[in-house]
Parts: structure tokens; C-alpha cells; sequence
């Protein structure tokens, strides 16, 4: 069974949840596809260098700024990963709110903090999430952005199942085109990097992202990708199942030759 990968790429508007909400709402409703992925922060914008500033434009999950997308998400019957800034009591985390048509959204707290994130987030304590696709036989993980860099992200949401990985994104660097790939390779799963386009400066301090935005095949190919600057969605047709056969020859199988034994620091040696 196939279905359709959709990642969205655009510039959200610096602290105007609204106007982000509504083209996202908007690209959810014209867009023919069964699971879409937008960027991190896609609600809020992304440089924020103060609590007090970003407080106003974050969120519980359960909100009635993000109705909009849950709206959009249970009237196409699309699974919807969009970047939020979470507020949860007083303290606000980077999150992807996973929304589930039908169903109660769920929440992945972005584990690893890059860069200046630390002044105003706390580090996620949701652990990597798996979730089933509606009406579809898929698993989805998601992992945010920085949390690339890492291999043990992808490897936890590859371990509970995920088919497929998620990866809202605000990247401002290069190098993760390098290594993006081998968490699809070294896992078997598809990849959806959304990434966002544009600049923001706060206090003098500029910070650029690159675009790019890209779906990797479970062998590395790229299936689909975007350019540096332009709004764009990319669609991909996917077989999920194609996924769970780790095996590439008759002897290998890269789940099943994992020794984890051998990867404590207390391992014979
Ligand atoms: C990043 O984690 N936004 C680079």
C-alpha cells in the first residue's frame, strides 16, 4: 500500500502565529498528499533570544490557534507535523505537534537545544515519538532539526517501527546534506526534511536558513527536493512496508546484527 509524503517549505512569519497558521492551514487543503511535514517553529518563527518575547506567540498543544490545522487535518484525512514553540505551564519547549485526523493530536519535544534555543526552551522530555498513521499502515517518528546530528535520534524512532521520520526543520548550516542520507540509509526508513527559507534578526544578530528541503528514499536517494529560497511542496509516493525488511543481502539484516552489547563503554575489550 502506497500513499503520499508531502514536505512544506516556506519563510513563517516572525511572531504572527496567525498568518503562518492560515497558509499552513491553506497548504493542507490544497495539497494531495497523506502525511505533510512542515518546518520547526513554523508557527512562531524561530530567533527568539528572550523568554517575555516569545512567550506571546507560544502555545499548548491543545489551542484554539492551532484549530485551524486541526481542522484542515481532520477534513482531508491528512496526518499534519508542524514545529510549534509549546508552552506548558510556564515553561515553553521546541515542539511538533503531530496531528492526527480523527484522533487526539501528540506532542515530540525536541531533544537536543541548538545554539541559542537554550535561552528560551527547556530541553524535551517526551522522548522520540512513534505514532500510527490513520487509516494508513505507516508508523511516523519525528525528530526536530539539530537532533540530526545524532545519530541515536533516528536510531530510537527506527527501533519503535517508524517507517517513515519526520524532521521539521530551521537548519542554517550545510553540513546536514552530508549526513541526512546515512539516518535513512543506516536505519531503512524514509526521511522528510522540511525546512524553512528566509532570515530573521533580533538584536543586531542575523540568522539565515537554507532551504533544501528534501525526501530521502531508505537507500539515500533523493525522491524530492527544493531549492534555496523558494516556497515550495514536494510530493512523494511511498511504499512504508518497503521499510521493515532490514535485511540487503542473505546474510544481513541491520537490526538484526546490532550488538548493542558491544556498544557500552563497559564492553570487553
Ligand atoms: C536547528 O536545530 N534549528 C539548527
Amino acid at each position: 500500500m502506497t500513499l503520499r509524503l508531502a514536505v512544506v517549505q516556506f519563510a513563517p512569519a516572525h511572531g504572527n502565529v496567525d498568518h503562518s497558521v492560515q497558509r499552513m492551514a491553506e497548504a493542507i487543503a490544497s495539497t494531495q498528499a497523506d502525511i505533510m511535514v512542515f518546518p520547526e517553529l513554523a508557527t512562531s518563527g524561530y530567533f527568539f533570544v528572550e523568554p517575555a518575547a516569545l512567550r506571546p506567540h507560544a502555545m499548548p498543544l491543545s489551542h484554539k490557534r492551532m484549530d485551524a490545522l486541526r481542522a484542515a487535518s481532520d477534513a482531508t484525512g491528512r496526518t499534519v507535523v508542524v514545529g510549534f514553540a509549546e508552552l506548558d505551564g510556564d515553561v515553553m519547549y521546541n515542539s511538533a505537534a503531530i496531528l492526527l485526523p480523527g484522533s487526539n493530536p501528540v506532542v515530540y519535544r525536541k531533544t537536543h537545544l541548538f545554539y541559542k534555543e537554550r535561552l528560551v526552551f527547556a530541553p524535551g522530555n517526551s522522548g522520540f515519538v512513534v505514532v500510527d498513521v490513520p487509516g494508513h499502515d505507516c508508523k511516523l517518528g519525528v525528530m526536530i532539526c539539530y537532533d540530526w546530528r545524532f545519530p541515536e535520534s533516528a536510531r530510537c524512532l527506527a527501533l519503535q517501527g517508524a517507517d517513515v521520520i519526520a524532521c521539521p526543520s530551521n537548519l542554517v548550516t550545510h553540513i546536514w546534506r552530508k549526513v541526512m542520507p546515512a539516518r535513512a540509509v543506516e536505519n531503512k526508513v524514509f526521511l522528510a526534511v522540511a525546512n524553512r527559507t528566509g532570515a530573521e534578526t533580533v538584536g543586531g544578530e542575523t540568522v539565515a536558513f537554507n532551504g533544501d528541503s528534501v525526501l530521502y528514499a531508505p537507500n539515500g536517494d533523493v525522491l524530492a527536493s527544493a531549492d534555496a529560497t523558494a516556497d515550495s511542496v514536494l510530493v512523494s509516493e511511498i511504499e512504508p512496508a518497503a521499510t521493515r525488511d532490514k535485511t540487503f543481502n542473505a546474510f544481513n539484516d541491520i537490526f538484526a546484527d546490532r550488538r548493542p552489547e558491544m556498544y557500552s563503554l563497559d564492553a570487553p575489550r
